[in-house]
């Protein structure tokens, strides 16, 4: 059943305009079409083959004549077509009936689509793939009642009433992909304000939220504007419409969908205010509302030809958003996050059964591929094109193919070639970044010869074969450099080319660099290549690089590898472990630096998660990997905990709660200090003391943020305070389902095996809901993601959970079982006890009747890697 890549034939007809018209019912929706269809093949005799999935067909006519028409897989067959000719078809969907959340469904009380990649065929038969463009014009006829408000892409053309029931109609000017189109049908609270673009048109904003959220949407609302003004500043890109519409929606099955001038967003990327938000939730909304305007041109105005090359649009769109976060709120914090982001999952998904180049060759279920490799190895991948062409010749080439393939569907190669020819630079080898999975390994060695003054630098790369690679090239990587003198100065040799670039691309090669004394090369500052880079450091290296490189990377980098060389050395023997003296020298150092920056202090100061631990073994040991990290930061915490105590006490919320990354940076120094005085007080047994201190902490606070981190703490540390905030916190939030959702990640992300049985209570709780995709990203979700030792649990209870809820899900939105069934897939690297129990759910899981493609691929790809 999959298709691959280079199976791609262009389609033998296309549709330049479609009518569409929705009668508008919970199970009873009649959608009426008509589409103008062109013959592109010499095979006179070809017949138009529409897709189509789960629709009740009831008539078709061609050219207003009946006509000779097969249903059969997933298809509508008509035969003897002209040339050129119109289809009508009337066929009845459910949207109430519909848990999948692709296609037309109902989100508590309103309709919303969502047709990427291939939710259109489940409204009506059509050419459902991206290289088909038409021009939309879509009536929405209201249901009885309750539906005031009633959306589609492009213009508003005509409204009024037919029998009783309210209609409007919507014309989209602009060619479009079946993906591309949205409908929206419901009642809500309007956040509106316009937006005057560099050339001067006012366009209207339209921002539509639950009812009774209108104050939680304003900060969204800034951020359509800042992505607008932002968009002009940096990539001279002015918003093509009169009219931007953004609608908020509780049950939606991913982040947000970018559909032509009417973006549909969960609404967890919308409403946020100081009670009810997290800081990290404000920094997320501003970047999800970026990406999705900036689709805009990445992705709408250019789009794909097929969904092999989704990577052209997620990549470029997410550097985007990650350069307008830089821009507009912090460069490090956004910086740090994104390689966070590749350190943890990217590359535990290019280790896994499931690895796939950015540009895959072979897909069965289209939603498997909406991954961390897609999009946040795809946007290193531009990233590192920016680096090595320049922002100067990187507008040039985005401008150039955006002018070029303006309106077309293409790949990544037009994309390439654009940006080849407007820098002039031969990106043939490039192009590997593409077509190879897994991620390559660079090992650093160098020398310094003294008499000569030449330091010797020798480089080698290796990509570790995956399932269907096993051969690999060598690629290009460009590692940005400096070297650091024994006193922490940075020299410069004349060797070093001026943007610091040294650019490595065969499997093996020496570089050298004069410098008049000693010199410590520093590799890979800013993350300038998504690579594992094996060096041999010594901690003295690290605590030098820590203390005296600028580059935020690198110092994060530096105080993360003194962990993991600690790790590394001790994971043989975690039963005995030595105090990490050169861990806690290297901390204290950073917590006695008055100038340092709150931001990067924090950041530095961190310990990796087990899921970021987990990369330093091939075989992961679940046991001694939590051992090792729970006895690192007891030891930190005992050594410094005057200094954290200080800390916690200069960092102490002053006034009310307003967002912005400077009080954001120093909430999370104060709660960073509160969590290590935790640790301290219960190593002490000072019960008491703790529980005082993290009641306290959640009382006085005004904001989210700070009430969260205490009742993380209560939860996580089995305080004696936490059924009292549990229950605070129950009784305030249960209404709210979107902030209710932290009352389950709370408690399912609590590092203990015990948190599987309390996850299977909550599944009870009245708030849970198996058919919304955050309750059970919440839940379910977050155990099986963030959870290792809970998933983990020795006994298989985790995994049996999981699967579990698998088995059931599967059968209501097969998606999001895919989703959270992921960290099962790589149970060949588990302890040989629990891939045995890991293996026999998946099995158990294969076995059960109708299985969605999505689940049964990636079963497949895990038993046969
Ligand atoms: N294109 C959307 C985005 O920006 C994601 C849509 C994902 N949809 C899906 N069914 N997997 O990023
Ligand atoms: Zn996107």
């Amino acid at each position: 059943k999959a298709v691959k890549r280079l199976d791609y034939r262009a389609p033998d007809f296309t549709a330049t305009d479609i009518e569409l018209e929705f009668n508008l019912s919970d199970d009873y929706t009649i959608v009426k079409s008509t589409a103008h269809y062109i013959r592109l093949t010499e095979d006179k005799k070809a017949p138009l083959c529409l897709d189509g999935e789960d629709l009740e067909l009831h008539s078709v006519f061609v050219d207003g004549l009946v006509c000779k028409y097969t249903e059969e897989k997933g298809q509508l067959i008509i035969e003897d077509v002209p040339d050129e000719f119109d289809v009508s078809i009337e066929n009845v969907i459910a949207p109430a009936l519909n848990t999948t959340l692709m296609g037309l469904y109902k989100s508590c009380g309103c309709f919303c689509t969502q047709c990427e990649p291939q939710g259109f065929r489940r409204i009506t038969y059509f050419l459902d793939r991206p290289d088909v463009l038409a021009k939309y014009k879509v009536t929405i006829i209201g249901p009885e009642s309750g539906c005031g408000v009633l959306l589609s892409n492009g213009n508003l053309v005509e409204s009024g009433e037919k029998q009783g029931r309210r209609y409007c109609t919507w014309v989209d000017p602009f060619p479009k992909p079946s993906y591309l189109f949205a409908l929206v049908a419901g009642s809500f609270d309007l956040v509106s304000d316009t937006f005057k673009t560099k050339s001067g048109r006012e366009v209207s904003l339209q921002l539509y939220v639950d009812r009774g959220a209108y104050e939680r949407g304003l900060w969204a609302m800034e951020c359509i504007k800042q992505s607008m003004k932002w968009d002009e500043d940096r990539f001279n890109l002015e918003y093509d419409l009169d009219n931007f519409k953004v609608v908020a929606v509780d049950f939606f099955n991913q982040g947000a969908m970018e559909n032509k001038s009417l973006n549909i967003f969960n609404s967890i990327y919308v409403l946020v205010d100081p009670k009810s938000a997290t800081d990290t939730n404000f920094f997320n909304v501003q970047s999800v509302i970026g990406h999705e305007y900036f689709h805009n041109y990445t992705g709408d105005r250019v789009t794909l030809r097929d969904w092999f090359q989704l990577s052209l649009k997620e990549s470029l769109t997410v550097f985007r958003d990650q350069e307008f976060s830089s821009d507009v709120a912090s460069r490090a914090l956004t910086r740090l996050h994104a390689v966070d982001v590749i350190r943890s999952a990217q590359f535990a998904e290019d280790a896994s059964p499931m690895a796939h180049p950015v540009r895959p060759e072979e897909v069965m279920e289209m939603n498997n591929f909406y991954t961390v490799t897609i999009y946040d190895k795809g946007a290193e991948v531009i990233r590192m094109l920016h680096t090595i062409i320049g922002e100067d010749n990187f507008k040039k080439g985005l401008a150039l193919y955006l002018d070029r393939y303006d309106g077309k569907a293409v790949t990544v190669d037009d994309f390439l070639s654009a940006m080849s020819e407007a820098s002039a630079v031969d990106l043939t080898q490039f192009t590997r970044w593409y077509s190879q999975a897994g991620t390559p390994v660079v090992t650093a060695k160098w020398a310094y010869d003294a008499n000569e003054k030449k330091l010797t630098l020798d480089l080698e790369q290796k990509t570790p074969p995956t399932l269907s690679q096993k051969e690999k090239d060598p690629v290009v990587i460009p590692i940005r450099t400096s070297f650091l003198t024994g006193d922490g100065k940075e020299v410069t040799p004349p060797e070093l080319s001026a943007n610091g670039i040294i650019m490595f691309t065969k499997d093996k090669e020496s570089f050298t660099f004069t410098c008049d004394e000693e010199v410590l090369p520093v590799l890979f500052k800013d993350f300038s290549a998504p690579v594992k880079l094996d060096a041999h450091y010594s901690d003295d290296d690290y605590k030098l690089m820590l203390e005296y490189c600028e580059d935020p990377f690198i110092r994060k980098n530096s105080s993360e590898f003194l962990i993991n060389n600690y790790v590394k050395d001790h994971l043989e023997s975690a039963d005995n472990l030595p105090v990490p003296a050169s861990i806690i020298e290297a901390f204290s150092h950073v917590l006695s630096d008055k100038n340092g920056d709150p931001l990067l202090t924090c950041q530095v100061l961190n310990i990796p998660p087990l899921s970021v631990l987990t990369e330093l073994c091939h075989k992961i040991d679940f046991d001694a990997l939590h051992t090792i990290r729970s006895f690192i930061e007891k030891e930190i915490a005992k050594a410094l905990f005057a200094d954290f105590s200080n800390l916690y006490a200069k960092t102490k919320a002053t006034g009310s709660y307003v967002y912005n990354i400077k009080e954001m940076s120093k909430r999370s120094l104060n709660h960073l200090a509160l969590k290590m005085m935790i640790v301290k007080l219960k190593d002490d047994k000072d019960e008491d003391k703790a529980a005082d201190l993290v009641r306290d902490h959640y009382k006085k606070s005004d904001n989210m943020t700070a009430k969260l981190c205490a009742l993380t703490l209560a939860v996580h540390y089995d305080l004696l305070c936490k059924e009292e905030l549990l229950k605070e916190f129950e009784d305030k939030w249960s209404g709210d389902p979107l902030v209710f959702d932290n009352f389950f990640r709370v408690q399912a992300t609590a590092p203990s095996e015990d948190t599987v049985k309390i996850v299977r209570k909550l599944m009870k709780h009245p708030c849970f809901d198996k058919t919304n995709p955050n309750r059970v990203r919440a839940l379910v979700g977050a155990m099986a993601l963030s959870n290792p030792v809970a998933l983990n649990a020795k006994d298989g209870s985790g995994y049996a959970l999981l699967s579990e809820v698998v088995r059931d899900l599967d059968k209501v939105n097969p998606q999001v079982a895919a989703r959270i069934l992921t960290p099962l897939l790589s149970f060949k690297r588990f302890d040989e006890a629990r891939a045995e129990l890991a293996r026999n759910e998946l099995l158990r899981i294969k076995s059960e009747k109708d299985l969605s493609n999505g689940v049964f691929e990636k079963i497949e790809a895990a038993l046969n890697s």
